[in-house]
């Protein structure tokens, strides 16, 4: 007695429940078949209760066939079980697995002095003021001489100046006063304007300097500006930045390209003018100098009208940014930590 002997035809059992599974693409016909094959009164429930009936020596043939062709169609109906609800089969009910999880993307901020930038350019259009960049590299002659520093002018002093030429003549500018020359060179009056851009000084990299920063400077040039045009837009701008709240302090300063010249401070946004640290237990923030334009600036730039006059502002942005998000050091908005960034979101 041996396996041919056997009363079922195992091999053409497999191989039909197979051809059976390789036509099925829905989730109902995979069913059917289980049961067909599997159920409680399926073939192989038949087959197995089959083997009592056959003959003694070949009862563990039939045994052991039996096992290895269920474990074989068992993973076969697996397999296409999976792929039916995958969606792989071709007619498949789902033609998409909605269920797996999407890729997030990683998505950016805008730094803090781009966000700054955006609200003062804001904040001046909405008063009529277009807006500059000038070059960064500069003459002599923009960034001291037309400002009223010819050379050995002690007030050079003020800035420790780049210089990218042996005659010190090519700069990099220590501020952003040089595009006033440049606009009253080319503009018509009377004209409003601010300016925005990198700034260069030799200064160090602490806490509190950085020799790459940024600055925004203002040029209001007509025939009837006075200071108190000057303190009005000021003030608008300020309380426009930091809010309505803030106090606003006007002192006497000095700088070439002003006369007269102040210096404006706010009261303190960390401690609302008690004393801190923040404002050195003053009260204050220093946040502009401005002053009506000096005549020897409209000369230069070849204004000869004396009936002209003018306001200017300059101020440091990283430093209304350091203010405005509480940021305790300088250097944090060049070494773009994302974990810094991340909060600008
Ligand atoms: N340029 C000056 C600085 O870098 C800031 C400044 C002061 C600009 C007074 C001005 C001004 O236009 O009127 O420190």
């Amino acid at each position: 007695m041996a396996e041919k002997d056997l009363p079922f035809d195992i091999e053409s059992i497999v191989n039909k429940a197979l051809e059976e599974l390789n036509g099925m693409d829905r989730d109902a016909d995979l069913e059917k078949w289980r049961l067909k094959y599997f159920g409680r009164k399926g073939i192989f429930a038949d087959l197995t209760g089959s083997i009592p009936k056959i003959e003694q020596s070949l009862r563990p043939i039939a045994g052991t066939k039996i096992n290895s062709a269920k474990r074989q169609l068992n993973a076969a109906f697996e397999e296409k079980k999976k792929r039916v609800s995958c969606g792989v089969e071709a007619n498949s009910e789902i033609k998409m697995n909605f269920t797996l999880s999407g890729l997030k993307p990683d998505y950016g901020s805008l730094h803090p002095i781009t966000l700054v930038s955006r609200e003062i350019v804001r904040i001046f259009h909405g008063l009529g003021f277009g807006v500059h960049t000038g070059p960064e590299i500069e003459t002599d002659f923009y960034n001291f001489e037309a400002l009223n520093m010819p050379v050995d002018h002690p007030a050079r002093d003020m800035w420790d100046t780049f210089y990218l030429d042996s005659k010190r003549k090519i700069l990099l500018r220590t501020h952003t006063s040089p595009v006033q020359i440049r606009v009253l060179e080319k503009l018509p009056v009377p004209l409003r304007i601010i300016a925005i851009g990198k700034t260069f000084r030799r200064d160090a990299f602490d806490a509190s300097h950085s020799p790459v920063f940024h600055q925004v400077e203002g040029l209001m040039v007509g025939y009837d500006i006075t200071f108190s045009n000057l303190k009005a837009v000021l003030a608008f701008f300020l309380r426009e930045l930091f809010g309505p709240e803030i106090k606003i302090r006007f002192l006497p300063s000095y700088f070439p390209f002003t006369e007269p010249s102040a210096e404006i401070s706010i009261s303190c946004v960390i401690c609302g003018g008690k004393g801190c640290q923040t404002c050195a237990w003053s009260g204050w923030l220093e946040i502009l100098g401005a002053g009506m334009v000096h005549p020897e600036v409209f000369r230069k730039s070849g204004l000869k009208d004396p009936r002209l006059t003018g306001f200017a502002f300059g101020a440091g942005i990283d430093r209304i940014a350091m203010i405005k998000y509480r940021i305790d050091d300088i250097r944090h908005l060049s070494f773009n930590d994302i974990r810094f960034l991340n909060q600008f979101r």
